[in-house]
């Protein structure tokens, strides 16, 4: 396939309800963490029984596809299939890309620019931080509209809380939970997401959880994965600061000593992988 590489330039902003300023640093760890997944989910980018019509050649959409990262990976998998990302955020756009993918600038809250039955996979991942519960159910309803009969839907978050949480660790965890709720997004939306599938009238939905390391304990992915976490932490330490009433030195320290534990207790995160068919 051809050459994929994504927009990177100088420009950071908040897009939609997204609670992390996109930049650099965030393109890096959104890069980073698809690998790490990937991995841990042995070597798979999605779950549903797919592969066969993938192989034929099926149209794949990809909500909120950042720098597209796992589209390119998919499109060299599948030559034959065509893939569509959807991105809030302009510069994330790549610009090169192989024949088989296309990238749309476009807000999934403001509707979808394609017609019912369009797709036959949707793929839709890290989005916990940027809808609100009722957009989520809603957004889930858009596009089993937008799936062909037969099409899979496939969603997959993280929860906001890890096992084994330390002080520190636990402290963060409960006031971002408390930031997602005053804007009324789910900290635990992962959970909720087989509900809504079955809700919407999708048939043989399936779901499985993985746990990711985040401790450098855990070896390299652990440590890598505890790194795109931290990035993670840095992309929303402004908020937190605010929310906690913290001094610029207090959530530096703050900052400090998640390092710590990350590098000190093997603490755990977890994801959820859904599917579901349209009949
Ligand atoms: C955490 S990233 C996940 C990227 C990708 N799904 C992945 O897992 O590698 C969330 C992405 O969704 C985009 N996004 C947020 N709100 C959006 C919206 N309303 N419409 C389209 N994209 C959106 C963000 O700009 C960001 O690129």
């Amino acid at each position: 396939m051809g050459i994929s590489l994504s927009t990177k330039n100088k420009k950071e902003s908040y897009g939609g309800n997204y609670m992390i300023k996109v930049n650099e640093e965030q393109i890096d760890r959104i890069q980073v963490l698809h690998h790490i997944l990937k991995t841990c989910c042995d070597n798979t980018n999605f779950s549903a029984p797919i592969s066969q019509d993938l192989a034929r050649g099926i149209r794949v959409l990809d909500v909120g596809s950042g720098p597209g990262t796992w589209i390119f990976d998919m499109s060299s998998d599948f030559p034959r299939s065509t893939f569509t990302g959807i991105e809030i955020q302009s510069f994330m756009l790549p610009t090169i890309h192989p024949s088989n993918t296309h990238f749309i600038h476009n807000d999934i809250l403001q509707g979808i620019p394609f017609p019912p039955n369009s797709f036959d996979y949707i793929h839709m991942r890290n989005m916990t931080l940027c809808f609100t519960e009722n957009q989520y159910e809603q957004i889930i309803r858009e596009l089993i509209d937008l799936l062909k009969p037969n099409g899979y839907l496939e969603l997959c978050e993280q929860d906001i809380s890890c096992y084994n949480m330390g002080p520190v660790t636990r402290k963060i965890a409960d006031e971002m939970g408390k930031l997602l709720i005053q804007r009324s997004m789910n900290p635990f939306v992962a959970s909720r997401l087989h509900v809504f599938m079955k809700k919407f009238g999708l048939q043989t939905v399936q779901r499985g959880m993985v746990m990711l390391p985040i401790s450098e304990l855990d070896g390299k992915i652990g440590s890598l994965h505890g790194q795109t976490v931290f990035s993670g932490l840095l992309g929303v330490k402004d908020m937190l600061a605010k929310q906690m009433k913290l001094t610029g030195p207090e959530a530096s320290q703050l900052v400090n000593d998640y390092r710590k534990e990350l590098q000190s207790i093997r603490m755990y995160s977890k994801y959820t992988r859904v599917y579901g068919q349209k009949i």
